[in-house]
């Protein structure tokens, strides 16, 4: 190992080197200016000493993220059959060769679909937004629930990217995707706050709906729940318990909160787009249910591929307990449709939405390997797959994309 001052004091090309590298000659011996620059160093070093030592200390004590290890200097090279989803040995900080194509090439899609959300013209919404007679009461529930829902939900979402998931999963293609999935989640949070500010709304009421409404708390509360273990600074994987711990958060997060909890308000605000109410609103929403599908799907690809390297975790006990997560997460979202769908609106009602509920629960069932819950559940919304299938959309992203690379930072003329 080479630590941190080696690597600066130490000139000797590694092949040159001892075993044991010789104490470094002192700055003063390399420049002739230098007598004064050493000293003010060996002062400021000093002064410093203390509080280094304290900190590569802790350091040592938390066996530092995986990626941020001191370098080792002239070990083998990676191969590709060093790499795994969790708990690899293999250096994070070299991107290839991959072994994950699909999560590269998902890095590449989600940023082919790059937009912001003042892109979007909300003075069709403001204006009915403000008008006496424009939306229904039952209109307006759903708007300001949905709103009030989202607007902390991605930020749930990334924070649990950010603070719990990344430094565990020890692949550098997927961690790629994550911080790009991360900033889509930041993007999404913005276009919330973008709405809510363009309608007027009440930030305060809007921002603490996920803890003062309780259909939107219990949705919000559930996702938490399953963030916090993995969250603190001295969880770790390798054990066949913390690494179950490990998936029962990819579940919450990717096939219950990205990939049930967003489905009956994302169904909502679209139909009311489709019904030509609120179509800013519904256009934001629309971009951000794309990026979403793109998110579930990777949770989806992650959760299968840590399955197959790790085929021991995936326990018929375990099995049963994840389906029940998911079956849990089911219910809330119905009890959610409930509370923003007293009556029926927007051609829709409680009970349609619950049918749906089941069909998404029988995909996200599906996707990881388990057993359908709902036989012969419908899909009474097939226009949500549509607007889900980035293919089957016209003139949708082509102008946009186009935009960015001659308008954005990429042009140097
Ligand atoms: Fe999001
Ligand atoms: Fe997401």
């Amino acid at each position: 190992m080479l630590n941190w001052d080696e690597f600066h004091e130490d000139d000797t090309p590694v092949a040159d080197k001892p075993a044991k590298a010789a104490p470094a000659p002192a700055p003063a011996a390399k420049a002739p200016a230098a007598d004064a620059v050493g000293e003010s160093l060996g002062s400021y070093r000093a002064a410093e000493s203390d509080r280094l030592a304290r900190a590569r200390k802790s350091l040592e004590e938390l066996d530092v993220a995986a990626g941020l290890e001191e370098l080792e200097m002239g070990a083998a090279r990676i191969e590709v059959d060093d790499k795994q989803m969790i708990n690899a040995r293999a250096d994070l900080n070299q991107l290839v060769p991959f072994k994950y194509e699909w999560a590269w090439q998902k890095y590449l899609d989600g940023s082919a679909n790059h937009w912001m959300p003042q892109e979007v013209n909300m003075n069709a919404d403001i204006a009915l937004w403000k008008s006496q007679d424009g939306l229904t009461a039952d209109e307006r529930r759903i708007v300001e629930r949905s709103l009030g829902y989202f607007s902390t939900a991605d930020s749930l979402v990334a924070n649990n990217l950010v603070l719990a998931l990344y430094r565990l999963i020890t692949n550098p293609e997927c961690r790629q995707y994550l911080l790009r999935q991360a900033f889509e989640e930041a993007i999404h949070t913005h276009a919330y706050q973008y709405c809510v500010e363009s309608l007027g709304m009440d930030e305060g009421e809007v921002f603490n709906m996920y803890r003062e409404v309780p259909s939107v708390a219990a949705k919000s509360a559930w996702s938490l729940k399953h963030t916090q273990s993995l969250a603190r600074p001295d969880f770790q994987t390798g054990t066949p318990e913390t690494d179950q711990e490990l998936l029962r958060n990819l579940v919450a997060f990717y096939c219950v909160t990205e990939g049930i909890f967003f489905y009956c308000g994302f169904s909502q605000i679209l139909s009311m787009g489709r019904r030509n109410k609120m179509t800013g609103v519904a256009e934001q929403f629309q971009y951000i249910l794309r990026d979403e599908s793109m998110h579930l799907n990777f949770g989806v690809d992650m959760i299968n591929q840590i399955k197959i390297e790790n085929p021991h975790l995936w326990t018929p006990e375990f099995q049963d307990e994840v389906t029940q997560m998911i079956l849990e997460g089911t219910e809330l979202e119905i009890a959610y449709a409930r509370d923003t769908m007293p009556r029926g609106v927007l051609g829709m009602n409680a009970a349609i939405m619950e049918e749906y509920l089941h069909f998404i629960c029988n995909r996200r069932l599906a996707q990881i390997g388990l057993k359908e819950q709902f036989p012969g559940a419908q899909n009474p919304f097939p226009w949500m797959s549509e607007i889900i299938d980035l293919r089957k959309e016209k003139n949708f992203f082509e102008t946009r994309v186009t935009e960015y690379q001659v308008g954005g930072a990429l042009s140097w003329d």
